[in-house]
């Protein structure tokens, strides 16, 4: 296994669609391997093939110690709105609100080939939109209205120099600080206590 070099805000990749799986094969494993290890490096939740610079249609995801890996994924049932605050692992230090369904079923294709269905609620079911996105070429940035992505873009700019080659190399080892960050939002019972970065 091996921790894999995020791909951030910048890399075309993240705007491209990917291609739906029709077979799991070693090479699939393995990648579905690499996600999981970077995305618990990054202390992430979620994490989608192309963040790694990668097109399969595959994302894996880890909310309350729940690891699923989800193969061709597809939202079948949609229920309720919720907003709150995301952010995301290939675009570090930007926040924004968005709009959820708070219930959802998923069918997506698990790591043994098997069709599988969950349904998933509240920030679990955030996690599934935000990746599914992901695989759509799509960033929560676009839901973000017009003065804000103008304020976003100025701060990313700035953001991106850390960067170069739009490459985030993970320290193995290193802890984020944004745990312990205090936020306003967080008084809201059903908000995490930190930003899921997906
Ligand atoms: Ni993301």
């Amino acid at each position: 296994m091996a921790v894999l070099d995020i791909r951030v805000l910048g890399d075309p990749i993240l705007r491209d669609r990917t291609e739906p799986l029709p077979h799991v094969t070693e090479d699939l494993r393995s990648l579905v391997a690499d996600m999981f290890e970077t995305m618990y490096a990054a202390e992430g939740i979620g994490l989608a093939a192309p963040q790694v610079g990668r097109k399969e249609r595959v994302f894996v995801m880890d909310v309350d110690e729940n690891p699923l890996t989800m193969i061709n994924p597809e939202i079948i049932e949609r229920e309720g709105t919720e907003r709150a605050e995301e952010g995301c692992l290939s675009i570090p230090e930007i926040f924004g609100d968005v709009d959820r369904a708070t219930r959802i079923v998923v069918r997506a294709t698990d790591l043994d080939g098997n069709q599988l269905e969950v349904e998933l609620t509240e920030l679990a079911a955030r996690c599934v939109q935000h990746e599914l996105d992901h695989l759509d070429g799509k960033l929560f940035i676009d839901y973000m209205s017009l003065i804000k992505r103008k304020f976003t873009a100025r701060k990313w700019e700035k953001e991106a120099t850390n960067y170069p080659g739009f490459i985030r190399k993970l320290e193995p080892g290193k802890t984020h600080s944004r745990r312990s960050r205090s936020r306003g939002a967080a008084a809201e019972s059903s908000a995490p206590p930190f930003e899921p970065e997906l």
